[in-house]
């Protein structure tokens, strides 16, 4: 089955022919060109167990024009909500649906969901992992730097989802990640063994000026994603917040990456965000032609 649960699940070739894709489609739309409409017939359900903007319609536009039908389904409005089994969700849906998209709380909830449905389901961010905003990260990496192999980028603040996603991208694609975080907010321990078996350049510190300098790519995240408490982060995180002063010793070119949505002030200041240096929309833009790309190959098998 083509599920689209975690970069690590796939080999580098895979990974980049699905970025070339996403390009093609990106430089396809931007000429007026049409491509191909791989979901011409085909349905995709869409369960949110927490809030999106552009997960949401990212997703609903791009299967639209690939030609297919978007379901939104908020998780409350299911019978999923009531206590219905996901693997009981899963199985439904499968009958009616081409693939299935989830975003949920709970990494487990997902994979009950892979392991039920007889669809193909795409991850579309967990507690544990964020694939699909970094297939669109990877995108901008290549659009303003060129091929991804060698190439450095600073991650600051917090191990969650999305570093984790920057993890298994940085070992498929073999550039140097630092991470810049407080050691009580690092990772998941077993991925970073995993990152190290894997021949990973994942360098941890908490030292701000050893993970920026002359980085090309400086990515951070909120410091409180959706299911955290807040308690203490903001104390925790303040040395980790990007600003101009620690962007001067990032690379002359460098470009700042963010995820959004953004918290002004807190880890990013908007002289940075909103600054020359800033990718963040292109990133944004992204998330609509990389997502096309992995429903073209979650469909190509079946
Ligand atoms: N970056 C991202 O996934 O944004 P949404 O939460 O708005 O979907
Ligand atoms: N880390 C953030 C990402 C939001 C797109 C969260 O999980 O809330």
């Amino acid at each position: 089955m083509r599920h689209f649960l975690d970069l690590k699940d796939f080999s580098t070739d895979a990974l980049q022919s699905m970025l070339d894709d996403g390009l093609r489609m990106k430089a396809a739309q931007k000429s007026g060109e049409s491509h191909a409409m791989p979901l011409a017939g085909k349905t995709v359900a869409m369960i949110f167990e927490k809030p999106s903007t552009r997960t949401r319609v990212s997703f609903e536009v791009g299967v639209v024009q690939l030609g297919g039908t978007p379901l939104i389904l908020s998780a409350n409005d299911l019978q999923l909500g009531r206590g219905e089994s996901v693997e009981d969700t899963a199985r439904v849906l499968s009958r009616y649906v081409d693939v299935i998209m989830i975003r949920c709380f709970q990494h487990e909830t997902l994979l009950t969901v892979a392991q039920h449905a007889t669809v193909p389901v795409i991850n579309a961010l967990t507690q544990r992992s964020h694939p699909c905003q970094l297939m669109a990260d990877l995108m901008t990496m290549i659009e303003y730097h060129g091929p991804l192999a060698g190439q450095s980028v600073a991650w600051f603040g917090d191990g969650n989802n999305v570093a984790v996603s920057w993890i298994e991208a940085a070992v498929r694609f073999g550039f140097q990640l630092r991470i810049a975080g407080p050691q009580n907010y690092a990772p998941p321990a077993d991925l970073l063994a995993w990152a190290r078996s894997n021949g990973g350049d994942i360098i941890l510190t908490d030292e701000v000026g050893l993970a920026i300098d002359k980085v090309q790519s400086v990515v951070t995240d909120v410091w409180v994603s959706m299911g955290n408490d807040e308690g203490s982060r903001r104390a925790d995180f303040a040395p980790f917040q990007v600003n101009a002063e620690l962007m001067k010793a990032a690379a002359g070119d460098a470009i700042f990456m963010h995820c959004l949505p953004a918290w002004r002030g807190m880890e990013v200041t908007s002289e940075v965000i909103d600054g020359p240096q800033s990718a963040v929309f292109d990133e944004a833009e992204n998330r609509l032609h990389a997502q096309k790309a992995i429903l073209a190959w979650c469909v190509s098998g079946n």
